[in-house]
């Protein structure tokens, strides 16, 4: 690297990482934490070499039409990256590249912290001990479904969802059943405890608990759509730490409103920070802020990643992780 390339760091990003982007960097900060949103986009798309961005910037073919351009690579901070118009960047000749690997585990972990709180009634318990309703110990007192034992079923079984299966396997004694259209090779199924299912309704039907693991992307926009969500069976839950526009999210708040399944635990939501209302009344949905990958050592993990990506496209080299 000769001159040092100016990167508009759209959000926060800890301490240690920040640092080193200042140090090799030209790195303008983001102090004040306030998304750029469309204007500030295009602002840092003319006048920097390249954005260190997150899913809360979006990227649409509209904002990366701006001209003239000075940037060059959209470095994203995180695995999914829906939130970025990839055709349109591919179209002009900008690079887009992730984090994938470093936040696997933290993600997995979030999936089955939901998993646990749904099953065992966990927010509704602090909710009732918060509001000082709590009157003592009692035989029948907020009685939840038992997790070991259960039949887990995943819906994609990428680099995520395989860290859930084992967790769930080897840790809480679930079977696993998943779909996915490109499936691992069956000895790395098997090895998690995993069986395939030919197709997603099949998964869907089986399952005490469905567990979301596909990325966004047009085709698994509301994949869960109302008759999907109408395979799953009354006794089980929906869990989702992929991205909220995979459920519809209107067909969920109405299933469960019906009955038809015994509860959500969601990390994601369709038009974020947002949670449809109705959500927020129910006993039996557990919602969470998108903290799949928030631990302190992933997001320091996902900022290095992201910058190693910053400095391999300067100094010409292959990007490790580039998605267009
Ligand atoms: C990230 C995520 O923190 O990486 C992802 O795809 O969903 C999160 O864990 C978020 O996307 C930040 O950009």
């Amino acid at each position: 690297m000769t001159a040092r390339p100016t990167v508009v760091v759209t959000r926060r990003l800890p301490e240690p990482v920040e640092t080193e982007l200042a140090r090799d960097f030209d790195a303008r900060l983001n102090a004040k934490d306030t998304p750029l949103g469309p204007d500030g986009l295009r602002e840092a798309l003319r006048s920097a070499d390249a954005l260190l961005c997150t899913v809360t910037d979006k990227l649409t073919a509209e904002v990366l039409s701006v001209e003239p351009r000075r940037a060059k690579i959209l470095a994203n901070f995180g695995v999914g990256f829906n939130h970025i118009d990839t055709e349109a960047a591919k179209a002009r000749g900008l690079a887009v590249s992730n984090t994938p690997d470093v936040l696997t585990d933290a993600t997995a972990d979030t999936a089955l912290t939901l998993l646990l709180m749904v099953a065992r009634r966990a927010g509704e318990g602090e909710r009732h001990v918060r509001a000082g309703q709590w009157t003592g110990w009692r035989p029948t007192h907020l009685l939840g479904t038992q997790v070991s034992g259960k039949r887990l079923g995943l819906v994609g079984m990428g680099r995520i969802a395989r860290a859930v299966a084992q967790r769930a396997h080897h840790g809480f004694g679930m079977k696993v059943i998943f779909h996915d259209p490109y499936p691992p090779p069956p000895e790395v199924a098997a090895a998690l405890g995993a069986e395939p299912r030919a197709t997603l309704e099949q998964v869907l039907s089986e399952a005490d608990f469905v567990s979301l693991h596909c990325p966004a992307t047009p085709e698994t926009h509301h994949l869960m759509n109302r008759e999907r969500l109408g395979l799953i069976r009354r006794d089980a839950f929906l869990i989702n730490t992929a991205r909220g526009d995979v459920v519809d999210e209107a067909a969920l708040v109405e299933a469960l409103a019906a009955g038809r399944l015994a509860g959500a635990a969601l990390d994601v939501f369709e038009t974020e920070p947002q949670v449809a209302p109705a959500l927020l009344t129910m006993e039996n949905v557990v919602l969470l802020p998108h903290l799949g990958s928030a631990t302190r050592e992933t997001r320091v993990a996902m900022g290095r990643r992201a910058i190693e990506n910053l400095r391999l496209f300067f100094n010409g080299s292959p990007l490790r992780d580039r998605v267009v």
